[in-house]
C-alpha cells in the first residue's frame, strides 16, 4: 500500500476522462441490462469513443498522478467492455475493440509503469482508497472511491483485502529481521528468528481473521452476479472475445488480447510469505496460459518476469506479472535472498542437541559480541535453540495453510455455492464446480487446494 492516500481525481486537462467515468454511475452488465439501458450504454459507450485524444505528458513521471490515471482508463476499459449487449452471433465473435481515446493513453501509461492494460489488483485495492473517519479509535477506516456498482458490498470486498494488507507491513518487517539475523547465525539469532516467526504466525492469523470479516459487507450473490462480471478480463466474458487495442502496434495488439481480471493473487503479501516460507507452487494444475505467459511478452518490457519464467509459469508466476513494478522487484530480491528462511531452518533447526548453539554463542562471544551472547544465555539458557526454531517455522507455515483454508470456505460460498444455483437440476453439480474458473483463469478448486498443499508440503516433520 502507498504509504499516502492516492489522488482521488486527475487536474482539469484530465477532467474528461474523470467526467467519462462519473457518468458510468448507471451502468448496468450488458448481458443482464433491460432494452432501456442498452441504450444508455451505448450512449455512454459512444461518449467513450468521442472522447479527445488527450497526451500524458501533463502527467509527467509522477506515480501519483500515473496510478490515478491508470485507475480511470482500466475502469473505463471494464465498464466500455461488460455494459456491451452480448453479441448474439455465436462462435467466431470478433474481439472488443477499445477506442484509442483511450487505448493509447493506457498503454503509454502501462509502458511507464510497467504493467498490462487491464484492470488489477493495485488499481482495485492500492490505489483506490481514501481513510475516512470510524467510531473506534483503533479500527482504520477506508473507503473505496473508485467502484463499478457504488454498492457498499464492492467497497467492502476491497477494503477486506486492504486491510489484510495494512496488517502485511508487520509481516514484512519481521521477514525483515528474521534475514538479518539469519546472516548472523548465532545462537541467539536462532532464538530471534524463532520469535520472530512466532510473531509472523499471529499476524497471519489476524490476517485470517479479517479475511473471514468478508462476510459482514459483502453479501456473496450481489458479489457473484453484480460485482464479479466486471472483472473479467481479456478471453475471460462468457463469450470468450478477446480484446483489441486501437492504435497498438502488431506486437502489442497481439500481446494482449487474452488478459486476467484482478484477483487478490496479485497481492504481493501473500507471495512473499510464500517466498520466505519457502512455499513453492511449481506444480502446474488447472492453469491455462495467457498473454503475458507467452515468450513474446517478453520482449515488450511490460512484463519483466515473463521471460525468466520459460513457457508455462505457475499462476502464482503468472500473477506477478500484474504487479506494481516495485513489488515483483521486491519478490525477486526475496527470492535471491541467501539463506532462505527454510534453508537455514532445515540447517540450524533440525540438529537434536543445544551443542552447536552454545558453541555459537561461545564463537559470538569471542568474537566480543559478550552483551549479545550474555543476553542469549540469560533470557533462552534453558530452551532448545534449535528444536524451537523448527516449531516456529512450522507454526507460521500452518498458519499460512489455516488462511488458505479459510480462502478456499470464502471462494466456496462466493463463487462455487452462488454458480451452483445457476446450474439446473439435471446436471452434476459437483463436476461443474471442479470446472469453474477464476477471474486469473485458474481451474477454482484443483488450483486452490493445490496451494494449501504446497503450502503443507513446505512444514518440517518433527516427529
Ligand atoms: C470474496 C472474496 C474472495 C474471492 C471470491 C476470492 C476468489 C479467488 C479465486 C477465484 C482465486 C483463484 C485464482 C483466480 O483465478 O483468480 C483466488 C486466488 C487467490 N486469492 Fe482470493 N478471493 C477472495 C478474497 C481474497 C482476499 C481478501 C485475499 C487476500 C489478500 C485473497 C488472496 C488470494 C490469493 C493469495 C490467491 C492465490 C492462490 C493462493 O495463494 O492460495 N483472496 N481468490
Amino acid at each position: 500500500m502507498p504509504s499516502r492516500p492516492p489522488l482521488t481525481r486527475l487536474p482539469p486537462a484530465y477532467e474528461p476522462w474523470e467526467k467519462t467515468l462519473d457518468d458510468a454511475k448507471c451502468l448496468i452488465l450488458g448481458d443482464e441490462a433491460t432494452t432501456e439501458e442498452t441504450d444508455v450504454s451505448e450512449h455512454w459507450r459512444d461518449q467513450v469513443r468521442k472522447l479527445p485524444e488527450i497526451s500524458i505528458a501533463g502527467l509527467g513521471v509522477s506515480d501519483v498522478l500515473l496510478r490515478r490515471a491508470r485507475v480511470v482508463l482500466t475502469f473505463i476499459v471494464h465498464l466500455y467492455i461488460h455494459s456491451q449487449a452480448p453479441n448474439i452471433d455465436g462462435d467466431n465473435q470478433p474481439p472488443h475493440l477499445i477506442p484509442r481515446s483511450v487505448s493509447l493513453p493506457l498503454l503509454s501509461i502501462c509502458n511507464v509503469l510497467s504493467l498490462p492494460p487491464v484492470l488489477t489488483y493495485s488499481d482495485t485495492v492500492l490505489y483506490n482508497w481514501t481513510v475516512v473517519p470510524t467510531e473506534s479509535s483503533t479500527e482504520l477506516g477506508l473507503d473505496f472511491h473508485t467502484t463499478f456498482t457504488r454498492t457498499p458490498d464492492e467497497a467492502h470486498f476491497y477494503r477486506i483485502s486492504a486491510l489484510i494488507e495494512v496488517r502485511g507491513i508487520e509481516a514484512l518487517q519481521l521477514m525483515r529481521l528474521c534475514l538479518e539475523e539469519a546472516s548472523i547465525a548465532d545462537s541467539l539469532a536462532i532464538r530471534r528468528i524463532a520469535i520472530h516467526l512466532r510473531k509472523l504466525a499471529g499476524i497471519i492469523d489476524e490476517m485470517s481473521v479479517i479475511l473471514m470479516d468478508m462476510y459482514k459487507g459483502c453479501n456473496p450473490a450481489v458479489f457473484y452476479h453484480r460485482i464479479r462480471p466486471w472483472f473479467r478480463g481479456g478471453g475471460g466474458g462468457k463469450d470468450g472475445r478477446l480484446w483489441k487495442f486501437e492504435g497498438a502496434d502488431d506486437i502489442t495488439a497481439t500481446n494482449f488480447e487474452k488478459l486476467s481480471g484482478p484477483s487478490a493473487g496479485q497481492s504481493s503479501i501473500i507471495h512473499a510469505l510464500d517466498v520466505f516460507l519457502g512455499v513453492r507452487h511449481d506444480a502446474h494444475i488447472g492453469r491455462p496460459k495467457d498473454a503475458l505467459s507467452s515468450p513474446a511478452t517478453s520482449t515488450n518490457n511490460h512484463s519483466p518476469q515473463a521471460s525468466e519464467s520459460k513457457s508455462d509459469p505457475t499462476f502464482m508466476t503468472r500473477m506477478q506479472n500484474y504487479m506494481p513494478q516495485a513489488h515483483r522487484e521486491f519478490l525477486d530480491q526475496l527470492r535471491a535472498h541467501s539463506p532462505a528462511v527454510r534453508d537455514f531452518v532445515q540447517e540450524h533447526g533440525l540438529q537434536k542437541s543445544d551443542s552447536t548453539s552454545k558453541s555459537n554463542s561461545f564463537v559470538a562471544s569471542f568474537r566480543g559480541n559478550l552483551i549479545r551472547t550474555l543476553n542469549a544465555w540469560y533470557f533462552f539458557g534453558t530452551i532448545d535453540s534449535s528444536e524451537e526454531l523448527a516449531k516456529a517455522y512450522n507454526i507460521a507455515v500452518s498458519a499460512l495453510k489455516k488462511f488458505r483454508d479459510g480462502h478456499i470456505k470464502i471462494v466456496k460460498t462466493y463463487i462455487i455455492d452462488q454458480a451452483e444455483r445457476d446450474i439446473p437440476d439435471t446436471q452434476n453439480r459437483s463436476d461443474s464446480a471442479e470446472k469453474l474458473r477464476g477471474t486469473g483463469g485458474t481451474l477454482l478448486l484443483p488450483f486452490l487446494q493445490a496451494c494449501g498443499e504446497n503450502t503443507k508440503a513446505s512444514l518440517f516433520d518433527l516427529k
